[in-house]
């Protein structure tokens, strides 16, 4: 695609580039400049909020008497008739009108003659820009919550079945105690469900309506605010029209709601990679998400995982863009806000795709049960069992540590695992160790012993996965 500001592009303008405002001007626009400051490029995928908008604010003003019912029907039926136009791919966006505001009032004007010039009255772009985002990140946000539950509807019914599968669980990335993958999976799931809950919250405040702030300092029309947040499903109006026209951090918490959920997913993703690594090889990703390699015949390549992992950096970029638009800006509106769009939007898409990338692969994902288990049994998984062990038959646990210690040194020269090893071996390092020890040695004793809430004992996932798909069916 061309730059939006290279001749070509700029020749598709086919109206006086400053028809709108142009009153007090005596030169129209440098070409340029029209289209370096136009947005129409990327905010007309706020069209259908823009028409959502209108129609609320038209509906308010025809009842508070500043619009007739005749004017408002035709500007209903007009602004319908013109989102049908961009659907069906009809309506001519034109740079030279600088924006999706812009854009659609002029169609609009030349659809139905002056009722569409009096839309716009008790309004400013400020404010109708400022409500499009809110409608528009309102209506994102809903499909990221959905998208976020079936994610993580998925996870926990993977849980469930693998609530009995031992893998080693790792510290430091060596390996430490056995886990079940079923709590593994459910650690992954706690982080997704407070990154929902996050944004849940986020919502509330995404959810106020600027309408009525107008340019910066509310306008003198008896506008009946509460009644366009009604029309429009908002919680209520914005209490301060500067503040309402100037700030965008709903738009900078929103992407730090995603920064940190796309932070979650990248952690999920680097483990997807490395186990399904040869080196790991604890699961097989199916092959309709992996790619090849052009000159290597064996490779299999997990791109999917990759890309969610490298796809974090971009979110962490636009938080930043976010964060640095906004500093030191005075009140109220700044063209500065223009810039909010872009970075605000990739988030919308970087997250969604994410989420369905996961939400689609997790489930297909297959479990080497036999692989996980020989991996827990080589790293001395239970040598805190054999410690615990020690404990309660009187040693004190620094003395117990140091034994064990020993224990996995011999092991370690005689590659042999600590339940390999021969009573007699054993009660060369202490005679407190009996015959009963082979029984905490095991990894299923050892994921069974560790039956506290929270922890990873087949019995306490099965619980934690029965309380987790409550909350996924809850509304
Ligand atoms: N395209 C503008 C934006 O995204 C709309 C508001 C323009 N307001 C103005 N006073 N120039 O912020």
């Amino acid at each position: 695609m061309q730059s939006p500001w290279s001749d070509g592009d700029l020749s598709m303008s086919d109206q006086p580039t400053n028809q709108t405002w142009g009153g007090r001007f005596t030169e129209s626009t440098d070409a340029f400049v029209a289209a370096f400051t136009a947005s129409v490029d990327f905010d007309r995928r706020m069209y259908r909020q823009d028409i959502q908008g209108s129609i609320a604010h038209a509906r308010m003003l025809t009842r508070i008497g500043v619009l007739s019912e005749v004017d408002c029907a035709a500007i209903v039926e007009g602004l319908e008739a013109i989102r049908g136009e961009i659907e069906r791919g009809e309506f001519a966006w034109s740079i030279a009108l600088e924006d999706v505001h812009m854009n659609i009032e002029a169609r609009l004007t030349a659809r139905i003659g002056d009722a569409g010039k009096r839309l716009h009255t008790g309004r400013s772009r400020n404010d109708q820009v400022a409500t499009d985002i809110r409608l528009y990140l309102r209506d994102a946000i809903d499909a990221i919550l959905a998208e976020m539950k079936r994610f993580l509807g998925g996870l926990a019914e993977l849980a469930l079945r693998e609530a009995d599968t031992i893998m080693p669980g790792f510290t430091h990335l060596q390996v430490a105690q056995p886990v079940t993958f079923g709590h593994h999976l459910l650690a992954w799931f706690e982080m997704v469900k407070r990154d929902h809950e996050r944004l849940v919250d986020c919502r509330k405040r995404v959810n106020i309506m600027p309408l009525g702030a107008a340019a910066l300092a509310g306008t003198s029309y008896p506008l009946d605010r509460e009644y366009t947040a009604q029309l429009l499903g908002f919680d209520a109006p914005c209490a301060n029209s500067l503040d309402a026209v100037s700030d965008r951090d709903f738009a900078i918490e929103f992407t730090a709601v995603a920064a940190i959920l796309l932070t979650h997913l990248s952690r999920m993703a680097e483990e997807l990679v490395l186990w399904s690594s040869a080196q790991f090889d604890f699961v097989e990703l199916p092959d309709r998400f992996c790619t090849g390699s052009s000159i290597m015949p064996q490779k299999k390549n997990p791109d999917v995982p990759e890309l969610v992992r490298g796809k974090v950096g971009r979110v962490n970029g636009h938080l930043m863009a976010l964060l640095t638009l906004m500093k030191s800006q005075p009140l109220a509106y700044n063209k500065d806000n223009q810039e909010d769009k872009e970075p605000l939007f990739d988030t919308v898409d970087t997250v969604l795709g994410c989420l369905r990338a996961f939400a689609d692969l997790i489930p297909a994902v297959r479990p080497k049960h036999e692989k996980m288990l020989q991996s827990a049994r080589r790293g001395f998984a239970t040598a805190t069992d054999l410690a615990d062990y020690l404990v309660r038959k009187g040693l004190p646990f620094r003395d117990a540590h140091e034994v064990v210690g020993q224990a996995v040194r011999l092991g370690v020269e005689t590659e042999r695992d600590l339940a390999e090893m021969t009573l007699a071996e054993l009660q060369r390092f202490s005679p407190l160790i009996e015959e009963d020890v082979f029984a905490v040695l095991t990894l299923e004793g050892s994921v069974a012993a560790r039956n506290v809430l929270g922890g990873t004992a087949p019995n306490r996932v099965r619980e934690a996965v029965a309380a987790a798909l409550v909350w996924v069916a809850q509304g």
